[in-house]
């Protein structure tokens, strides 16, 4: 009797743990690497349709975003018409075909993503999925959709007539729940991300509803205040990513203008060491050059996709003055030294303190500049608001 009592209290601490494996192991089939591409959010709000959206595949092609590794073209909030009398979601007039859409962003070899809400309605007022999760996933499998970005929104009222925090937060892990079973039941391999702006610590639970991502705070804007706070204030999280589950400090904001270039460059770094999600979120048929380096430096992307899926974290801070340490493959570490001060300031490192003895090999990802710190210790000027990102080896 007592050996069956151990053995079924074993089973249930096992079997959730049995359960996540197994979980993790489907949602790892997508997004292996935290997933790039577009979102016409950022830039486009509701100012977005067929059109649009084919141009921005364009782009992405002829920029050469796709060869750096930007893949999915996602269309966000406002694309939603009525369900018809089967209850059927249809696009509304901006989006007339959009199994065709989906063909021709597939035949440029890019994926397509498209957004709802566990809600009655989206964020926008828009048609949610409430009640229709099963049909809507089909629906989005037969057009050949890729990705599904999946908005709180409009499922937060229900939510606040639940009675507990408790209550709540079942309401909406049961929501999550119900539209993975939903895309997992069309076979269809599609990029399940969770938009439920960080709360409840979603990282601690987000891959077990199937997210392969999930945002872990509240809407990014143009501007480097906004940008560092939501990217400095990820430190501590890093354990909960991973190859298939990624924690998602929102899209980018590259190229829209509210930035310097050194912000710009501090976006892209920070984001890469933090193993983020890289989605454009600005006009892609529009860029000036600089914006297009910026977004396909293929050392920064490298950095983000690497294999090993560490997301990296802070490692100290004076002032304003923060050293983020990511681990790669191949044994090096991308060393991020970010400045949050309007002015230049000295920065230095001892790398000894970083895990290397003895002389270490620098490669400034920004300046393509090779030097060696042989005591192992490093300074250098930051630019105010900006980084000096550094690959560092033995
Ligand atoms: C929320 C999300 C945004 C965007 C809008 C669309 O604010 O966080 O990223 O999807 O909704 O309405």
């Amino acid at each position: 009797m007592r050996n069956v009592l151990v053995k079924c209290a074993l089973a249930a601490v096992v079997l959730p743990g049995l359960l996540l494996t197994s979980l993790l192991a489907q949602t790892t089939k997508v997004a292996s690497t935290p997933p790039m591409g577009w979102n016409s959010w950022n830039h486009f709000r509701d100012k977005i349709d067929d059109a649009t959206v084919r141009a921005q595949a364009d782009a992405m092609v002829s920029s050469g975003m796709r060869d750096a590794g930007y893949l999915y073209v996602n269309i966000d909030d406002t694309w939603e018409g009525e369900r018809d009398a089967k209850g059927i979601i249809h696009p509304n007039t901006k989006f007339p075909d959009m199994k065709a859409l989906a063909d021709y962003v597939h035949g440029k070899g890019l994926k397509l993503g498209i957004y709802s809400s566990p809600g009655p309605k989206t964020c926008a007022k828009y048609e949610g999925s409430y009640g229709h999760e099963e049909q809507d996933a089909q629906t989005y499998a037969d057009w050949g959709i890729d990705y599904l970005k999946y908005d709180l929104c409009g499922l937060r009222d229900m939510m606040k007539e639940a009675g507990s925090p408790e209550a709540a937060h079942k309401i909406m892990v049961d929501a999550y729940t119900k539209m993975h079973n939903a895309l997992l039941k069309t076979g269809r391999p599609i990029v399940y991300s969770l938009c439920q702006y960080g709360n409840d610590a979603v990282w601690r639970w987000g891959a077990s509803v199937g997210g392969n991502l999930w945002r872990t705070t509240g809407d990014i804007s143009d501007r480097y205040a906004r940008m560092a706070d939501i990217g400095f204030s990820q430190a501590g999280i890093a354990k909960y990513a991973g190859p298939g589950h990624w924690n998602d400090p929102d899209m980018l904001e590259v190229g829209n203008g509210g930035m310097n270039a050194e912000e710009y460059r501090t976006h892209m770094s920070l984001w890469a060491i933090l193993a983020a999600p890289l989605l454009a979120g600005n006009d892609l048929s529009k860029m000036t050059p600089e914006t297009i380096s910026l977004l396909t430096n293929h050392e920064v992307v490298a950095i983000d996709q690497d294999t090993a899926g560490i997301q990296g974290d802070r490692v100290s801070t004076e002032g304003p003055m923060e050293v983020w340490v990511r681990p790669l493959a191949d044994g090096s570490k991308a060393v991020g030294l970010f400045n949050r001060h309007p002015q230049p300031m000295d920065m230095r490192v001892d790398f000894r303190q970083l895990g290397f003895n003895g002389p270490v090999k620098l490669h400034d990802v920004w300046t393509g500049n090779n030097s060696e710190a042989k005591n192992g210790e490093y300074q250098t000027r930051v630019p105010g608001h900006g980084v000096v990102l550094l690959r560092v080896s033995k």
